[in-house]
């Protein structure tokens, strides 16, 4: 709708400069007439050509200009939520993922939303359909003492921002969360690691562990 305004308010812009022409031509036919002289100057079949020319390419920068509008409107929609499954379970859904040895990447299976389908729930990876400032929010549970526990946002091949903590003997549980604002050009990934050596806590049932994210607003490209 604000769209269709912003065409009409440009049409009027348009509109207005040719009036004004128009009179401006009509005023100098009528000053022309009463000094008996005929004019051909300015209402000149030449000069009307000249006008419509420089209208049509106004017209043309006019259609771009909305183009562009059109584009720049949020119209992709882009927005997941995942949350993690264990890959062994206990009698109540809890299970533990990692340690590696390696750097893995954490896939969260199950989706709660997955708006685009820029989220793979079979690698875990988001992949940016459009360039766009993203935000990005993982939450991670553990249930485990004695134990290095953390999770990294990635940006490509580049940790982002980290959660971790050693839990000592009689720590059971914690949450821990972390998120960043990113600015994405299209195709870049994001994607959450679970460092060598750490671990998460998930459950076949409940969504302790989520890794959520969406497009803030669309840029184009060379802005
Ligand atoms: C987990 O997420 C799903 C959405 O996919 C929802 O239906 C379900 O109720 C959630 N489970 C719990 C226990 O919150």
């Amino acid at each position: 709708i604000r769209l269709q305004v912003q065409t009409k308010t440009m049409m009027k812009k348009t509109m207005l400069p040719l009036q004004l022409i128009v009179m401006v031509c009509l005023s100098y036919g009528q000053a022309d007439d009463s000094t008996n002289q005929h004019s051909t100057s300015d209402c000149s079949f030449g000069s009307f050509s000249t006008l419509f020319s420089g209208l049509s390419a106004e017209v043309g920068n006019l259609r771009r200009e909305v183009e562009d509008l059109r584009k720049s409107r949020n119209t992709v929609g882009v927005a997941f939520s995942a949350a993690l499954r264990p890959p062994t379970q206990d009698s109540q859904g809890y299970g533990n993922t990692g340690p590696f040895q390696a750097d893995t990447n954490l896939v969260h299976t199950h989706v709660i939303t997955n708006v685009g389908n820029a989220f793979s729930p079979r690698t875990g990876v988001f992949t940016a359909p459009v360039n766009g400032v993203y935000y990005f929010t993982f939450t991670s549970y553990t249930w485990k003492n004695e134990a290095n526990i953390g999770v990294a946002l990635y940006k490509n091949h580049e940790e982002v921002a980290l959660v971790y903590e050693y839990q000592d003997k009689g720590d059971n549980e914690d949450f821990a969360s972390n998120g960043a604002t990113l600015q994405l050009a299209k195709g870049d990934t994001v994607s959450l690691v679970l460092p060598s050596g750490f671990q998460v806590t998930g459950n076949a049932f409940r969504n302790l562990s989520t890794f959520s994210g969406f497009l803030l607003f669309h840029i184009e490209e060379g802005q």
